[in-house]
């Protein structure tokens, strides 16, 4: 058997035996929100290089490529983020557990260029951090919590024209864009993400420092309870607004569904500090969601065959 054959060998096992959730093929995938335009809520305008789709992977050449320098003034000297590259006492150790700061990436070895990181999707217009505080992987976790949409009388709705449950989730309205959103965090150094998750749905949704300490203690016990049995549904790579070519959003996103609606279904929802709103959605193709949240979302509707 040669090498070609024993490869493709390797390759149906693993997809026959590999991870049952998503996972983002590291080379000849594309980004779109971090493209084009303009960067978000930069103090001044910065306008991205533009960079043409047959564009985007590093492997193309693109000659005329000048991405704006960009790193956001108010990460500068923040305990959460890195020095500059050049700074003579950051020794970064890439794709690697450094110290207690993952800067291992959930797609595989990302190439290190003239000391840079390099985004593993390719081109997004701009160099620098932007206002991602680490170099390389920002690792954020997702926790997306379902429900079964029910009646008054408490019975699972169908939907009207798919005649399918209708799966609802927690959405936050984010501050700082408006838009709708999972209430996922960035993980904190040396954290495990069952913790990330768990610790971002009380902060955001359930408002754990505005609640009574009466009421944290029930809900604390029935959170606590419920996130000990999650189903991981995406883990890579993410499209996000913030992205640049030195600097990208990775992320865990885990399902934690409440069956019964009698657990995390019926706890008073509370929007935390990063959040304006909350809310339990109505999971269906049109809902409009940051990033790219909504593809995490129809793996989990795939997932719980409901309504989409
Ligand atoms: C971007 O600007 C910073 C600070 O001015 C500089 O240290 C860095 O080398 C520049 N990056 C590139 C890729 O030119």
């Amino acid at each position: 058997m040669n090498v070609f054959v024993l490869y493709h060998l390797l390759l149906a096992l693993t997809q026959m035996f590999g991870a049952s959730f998503r996972q983002a093929s590291q080379c000849r995938m594309m980004h779109f929100k971090c493209r084009g335009g303009f960067y978000p809520r930069a103090e001044n305008t910065v306008a991205r290089f533009p960079v043409p789709d047959e564009k985007i992977h590093w492997d193309i050449d693109y000659p005329e490529y000048k991405p704006t320098n960009y790193t956001a003034a108010h990460i500068k000297g923040q305990s959460w983020a890195d020095p500059e590259i050049s700074h003579p006492s950051f020794h970064p150790q890439w794709n690697q557990l450094d110290g207690n700061v993952n800067r291992k990436s959930h797609v595989g070895v990302y190439k290190i260029e003239n000391l840079f990181p390099l985004n593993p999707v390719g081109r997004t217009g701009v160099c620098g951090r932007g206002c991602l505080g680490r170099w390389g992987p920002n690792h954020a976790a997702d926790p997306i919590v379902t429900r079964w949409k029910r009646t008054s009388n408490n019975e699972i709705e169908l939907h009207s024209t798919s005649e399918k449950k209708i799966l609802q989730f927690v959405a936050i309205q984010r501050r700082d864009t408006r838009e709708w959103a999972i209430p996922g965090g960035m993980v904190d150094p040396g954290e495990v993400v069952t913790t990330t998750l768990k610790r971002e749905f009380f902060e955001e949704a359930l408002d754990a420092l505005g609640r009574k300490p009466e009421q944290l203690n029930e809900a604390d016990a029935i959170v606590a309870k419920f996130f000990e049995s999650g189903e991981t549904v995406y883990k890579g790579y993410v499209d996000d607004p913030r992205n640049t070519d030195n600097a990208w959003m990775e992320t865990v996103a885990v399902n934690f569904h409440d069956e019964t609606g009698l657990s995390v279904g019926k706890l008073p929802l509370s929007a935390g500090d990063d959040a304006v709103n909350v809310r339990w959605m109505d999971v269906g193709k049109d809902l409009e969601l940051y990033a790219s949240h909504i593809e995490f979302i129809e793996a989990v509707a795939e997932k719980r065959n409901s309504h989409w």
